[in-house]
């Protein structure tokens, strides 16, 4: 049983007093809420962000505010349970919806934070990152890694819209968050994300390995919705296929702090995840599914279920089960997934609880 601790009104107010002047602190009233019984108490709210009722909104900001005013212009998808004014999904996940307009153009920076685009809608627009011009088409993943210049332009006639996943709080809360301008980058080449578009082959011309952190920067959504569909052929039938976002020369997390994934859900079925530490993001790319975040406990409410539609997004704390299941009987369900998984893992206090 947890002993209940001193308060901090039980002590005297010239001793508070006495302790500020001096920039001390008792830790005593505030221990249990730094290292809280058995488990973490999440300032991560569940949250469900409907496309629905945010498009409307992220298109009034094109009427409203030039590109050149805004450089990125984003609505962010800001959890409650953080406070909005600090832009987060979770501790670590920023998440933010972009607008671009056709023949707009967001210049050329580059900064700490590492950002992922998940493309929403729309046909025609393009990032550079690093040289390589890469196509935006909707489900598709572009990486825009720590320190790598990039740029938006856009040559189609409708809008675009796609979902930024950032580790920027979390940069952010270690003073290590800035940004660069730069000028317009020369285009070198393509994507190359061909060069790694068949399993265990990699590209080795003369015995060399690619160099560089970021071999492949996009992901095209046709080759994950196909590597889905192949393991459904092959897992059983209570397994949903899932996939990882991967570094293909080395396997890892494709970038450092921020995990990637994208899981189906054959027709009418349910996934049961576990409660792992690390807070995680579902958005919808494809079909129509529910998705309930924690379990009722013994004599509580059924957790809270969202129900999502194709584009919808919503977040999940960490420590938490989430069951996701398919909406529908004969269409499958596609969700793209963020989670905060290599960063628990390269500081030791990743967890899978039951
Ligand atoms: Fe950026």
């Amino acid at each position: 049983m947890t002993t209940e601790l001193g308060r901090l009104e039980d002590l005297p107010p010239n001793y508070l007093a006495a302790l500020k002047a001096q920039n001390l602190v008792p830790l005593w009233p505030s221990l249990r809420a730094l290292l809280p019984p058995t488990r973490p108490r999440p300032g991560t709210r569940p949250t469900l962000w409907r496309y629905e009722a945010l498009r409307p909104l992220l298109l009034q900001a094109g009427e409203l505010t030039p590109i050149e005013k805004a450089e990125r212009r984003v609505l962010v998808l800001a959890n409650p349970g953080h406070g909005l004014e600090n832009m987060k999904a979770s501790s670590a996940m920023y998440l933010g919806m972009q607008l671009l307009l056709p023949g707009e153009w967001a210049p050329s920076h580059r900064h700490t934070p590492n950002a992922v685009r998940m493309i929403v809608e729309g046909e025609g627009a393009y990032t550079t990152v690093d040289g390589q011009k890469l196509p935006m088409r909707r489900g598709d993943l572009i990486l825009t890694p720590t320190g790598l210049w990039h740029e938006h332009g856009h040559d189609g006639d409708q809008p675009v819209v796609w979902l930024d996943v950032l580790d920027l709080p979390l940069v952010h809360y270690l003073e290590a968050s800035y940004h660069v301008n730069g000028p317009r980058q020369a285009v070198a080449g393509g994507s190359t994300e061909r060069r790694y578009a068949r399993g265990g082959l990699l590209p080795t011309p003369g015995f060399e390995r690619t160099q560089g952190a970021y071999p492949m920067l996009r992901y095209p959504w046709e080759e994950a919705r196909a590597a889905l569909l192949a393991l459904a052929g092959e897992l059983p039938a209570d397994e949903a296929p899932q996939i990882t976002y991967a570094n293909p020369e080395t396997g890892a997390h494709a970038q450092n702090i921020l995990g990637f994934y994208a899981l189906m859900l054959r027709p009418g079925q349910t996934a049961r995840l576990p409660a792992r530490s690390p807070a995680a993001v579902f958005h919808l790319i494809e079909g129509g599914a529910t998705v309930q975040v924690g379990e009722p406990g013994p004599g509580t409410a059924p957790a809270p279920a969202f129900t999502l539609v194709e584009a919808d997004t919503c977040c999940a704390p960490g420590y938490t089960p989430v069951t996701l299941a398919n909406a529908s009987t004969r269409e499958p369900a596609f969700f793209f997934i963020a989670d905060e998984t290599p960063l628990h893992q390269k500081l030791g206090v990743f967890e899978v609880r039951g």
